[in-house]
């Protein structure tokens, strides 16, 4: 019986040290932050309840964007090479194959209206200030918005739930500003153009989900500014799905040993209860000859 006290004491203390201290720690030195908001409901200035028409959205789109932007799945090659993008620009502009399936469509819609306050980076980019945004805004009627998100949407591939569609994912939507040598890939802009335009240099995101942990990642690339505020990160606006796949992705190269990691934890819990019940019957049976 005394045991079974000792053991009782036991677990309560590693009960108490887990699921009480250890919390209320990791709860003082990272403070709780509003969940990740996919509804990006602070953007209003599009209706985005209107039916977009893909055919007009096209035209619409060869008008407006491709002057920067390639659309490779539409067979749109980039207008220039990226280093020159990146010098008239500060940064390559993104291929658009990908944006109607990674981006909120809210967002997007939004985005195109004014990409810097659903950037959330009124900060850095104020009205009537010096410095202007490269992508200029588009207040164009929220039809004509509408029709290039479903064109946008339409021209997407979809990709497979596996490490190369999450692969794209993360190239279409962070590859202009981030290494990942661990994966080989470059930014598509150059390092220097980047420090110039952001004012700080986007960090190699091989380690990341290492250091800051899958659940930092997912506040801080719904709203960059939540958790370091004034920082030059955009707010990307990505949907759940594909920002699911960006970190997915970020684990695959970044923590490649996770799943393995919890197979053999599990292997090892099982192996010391089983370990534990024959002590305890190898215990009765000496003692059992003794009393
Ligand atoms: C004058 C060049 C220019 C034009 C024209 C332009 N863009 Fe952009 N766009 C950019 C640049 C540069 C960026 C990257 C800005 C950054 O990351 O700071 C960008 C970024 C984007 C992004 C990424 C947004 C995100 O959250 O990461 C999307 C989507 C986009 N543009 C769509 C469009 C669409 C749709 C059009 C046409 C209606 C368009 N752009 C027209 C230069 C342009
Ligand atoms: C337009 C460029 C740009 C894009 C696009 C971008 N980032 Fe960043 N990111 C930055 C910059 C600049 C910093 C450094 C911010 C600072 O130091 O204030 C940064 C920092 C970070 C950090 C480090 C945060 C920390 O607390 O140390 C993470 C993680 C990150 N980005 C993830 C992403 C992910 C994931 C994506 C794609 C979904 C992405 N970023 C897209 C420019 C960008």
């Amino acid at each position: 019986m005394k045991e079974f006290k000792i053991l009782a004491v036991l677990v309560a203390l590693v009960g108490i040290t887990y699921y009480g201290i250890e919390p209320y720690a990791h709860s003082v030195m990272h403070p709780e932050v509003a969940a990740a908001d996919f509804t990006f409901k602070d953007l209003k200035n599009v209706d985005t309840k209107l039916v977009g028409n893909a055919a007009n959205g096209k035209v619409l789109v060869e008008t407006n964007c491709v002057s920067c932007h390639g659309i490779e799945k539409a067979g749109n090659p980039a207008p220039m090479p990226a280093a020159d993008a990146a010098a008239a620009y500060g940064v390559t502009p993104p291929d658009l194959s990908h944006a109607g399936r990674i981006y909120d469509k809210n967002y997007l819609a939004n985005f195109i209206y004014d990409p810097v306050s659903a950037m959330h980076l009124n900060h850095k980019y104020p009205v009537g200030g010096a410095k202007q945004f490269p992508m200029p805004p588009f207040p164009l009627p929220a039809q004509d918005i509408m029709d290039m998100v479903a064109y946008l949407q339409s021209i997407a591939p979809k990709v497979a739930d596996d490490k190369a569609g999450h692969k794209a994912t993360f190239e279409a939507a962070c590859g202009r500003c981030h290494n990942m040598k661990y994966a080989s890939i470059e930014a598509t802009t150059p390092t220097d153009s980047l420090k110039t335009y952001m004012g700080a240099t986007p960090p190699d995101l091989s380690q990341h989900i290492k250091s800051r942990g899958e659940h930092y990642l997912h506040s801080f690339v719904n709203d960059p500014q939540v958790l370091l505020k004034g920082t030059s990160m955009p707010r990307v606006g990505l949907n759940e799905k594909a920002q699911e796949e960006v970190i997915a992705y970020m684990e695959e190269v970044g923590d490649s040993k996770k799943a393995e990691r919890e197979t053999i934890g599990l292997y090892v819990m099982i192996y010391t209860f089983i370990f534990a019940i024959l002590a305890y019957l190898w215990k009765r049976k000496i003692w059992s000859e003794v009393h």
